[in-house]
């Protein structure tokens, strides 16, 4: 491990996630209001070319792992040239995307062969209704054909995150459970977790212990598997399914100790934590004419000011609710 990228608790960040923009296509209610959110103007967005730099710098550092994100990073217009100029990056052995899926149909064959690594779709629910409820948009057959895309092309697997809602979609589990048996598919569910004015409330929050209860009642020999020492989430399976289940616990036992992870925002600010602040404009830097050995500085000493854990555990948070601009958390940069 180079010493610019590890902190001061002995995290190591291989890493990067990088939002490419804060606008999205759909409207998911417990990320966005129906209006949508305030866009930066383009000129204050990190460009091709300084998204190409940032990582050749990070992937010089020891990052070995980028995953594209946003908003939606397939409305970006450039999506294609950046996943080249990130897959001739030398030391970078993964590109994935977290995406909702929606062009997929449309995309994929060519991000594929621009050199898109890995997948991560965004799917809540198996109902076709109840998608447009929570995403205030149609388009659920759209996504469940990019899926099914996906598997085909040999992303193995396609991974889809689930966030669980008590009285939403915690119905569903086990019908997801079943696409694991039915696809290769990965199916992570997610602990909905608090962003300030999307109207998290203790009681929605599904935990995970919950979550395996219920599978296990359908499922006896549901088990769980052995983890990489750097996972969000923890892997079970169902025996003899195709794919494994995840839970991302985010919520109730979380795993900063074991955090990797580095984020960019779209207008070019590094961020050390999901739910921190932003840390430093890496694109002000780069406007002002910084070195990479200057901006390796500015990466370095953020990441000795990144905190031992975050605090959006439940016993915490009290202050998020009072305070929410204190942590102005929204997830189109996650
Ligand atoms: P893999 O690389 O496939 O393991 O994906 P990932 O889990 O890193 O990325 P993805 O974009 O699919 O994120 C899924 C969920 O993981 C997000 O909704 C978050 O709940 C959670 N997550 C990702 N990164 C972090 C993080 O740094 N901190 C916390 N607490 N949760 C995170
Ligand atoms: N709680 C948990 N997960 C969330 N995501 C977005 N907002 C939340 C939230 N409040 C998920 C998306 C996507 C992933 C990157 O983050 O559904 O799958
Ligand atoms: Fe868009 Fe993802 Fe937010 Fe839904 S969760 S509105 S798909 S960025």
């Amino acid at each position: 491990p180079l010493p610019s990228l590890s902190d001061t608790f002995g995290r190591f960040h291989s890493y990067l996630r990088i939002s490419l923009t804060e606008r999205c296509n759909l409207r998911c209610q417990y990320c966005m209001p129906a209006e949508g959110v305030a866009l930066s103007p383009k000129s204050e967005l990190l460009t091709t070319e300084e998204i190409a730099r940032i990582a050749r710098l990070f992937v010089a550092n020891g990052v070995d792992k980028i995953r594209l994100t946003g908003g939606e990073p397939t409305v970006r217009r450039d999506l294609i040239d950046i996943i080249a100029s990130l897959k001739s990056i030398e030391g970078l052995e993964t590109v994935a995307m977290t995406t909702n899926g929606l062009v997929l149909t449309r995309q994929l064959v060519a991000l594929q062969r621009a050199g898109l690594d890995i997948i991560n779709v965004s799917l809540d629910t198996l109902s076709a209704d109840k998608f447009e409820r929570i995403t205030r948009r149609k388009g659920w057959d759209r996504v469940m054909m990019g899926i099914d895309l996906g598997v085909q092309l040999g992303f193995n697997p396609v991974k889809i995150n689930c966030v669980v809602m008590k009285g939403f979609n915690d119905n569903e589990i086990c019908d997801f459970v079943r696409l694991t048996e039915e696809k290769n598919v990965d199916v992570r569910f997610i602990e909905y977790m608090p962003f300030s004015g999307n109207k998290w409330e203790m009681e929605k929050m599904v935990s995970y212990k919950e979550m395996v209860e219920k599978i296990r009642k359908r499922w006896p020999d549901f088990h769980a598997l052995r983890n990489g020492p750097n996972d969000t989430s923890k892997a079970w399976k169902v025996p003899g399914a195709m794919g494994q289940v995840g839970f991302i616990t985010s919520m109730s036992e979380h795993f900063c100790g074991s955090c990797n992870r580095l984020r960019i925002t779209a207008d070019g600010n590094l961020k050390v934590c999901l739910f921190g602040n932003t840390e430093v404009s890496l694109r002000d830097a780069m406007r002002a004419g910084s070195s990479d050995d200057d901006l390796t500085a500015l990466i370095s000493a953020a990441v000795k000011r990144k905190k031992k854990q975050h605090a959006a555990e439940p016993r915490n948070l009290s202050h998020l609710f009072q305070r929410p601009s204190m942590n102005s958390v929204r997830f189109y940069s996650t």
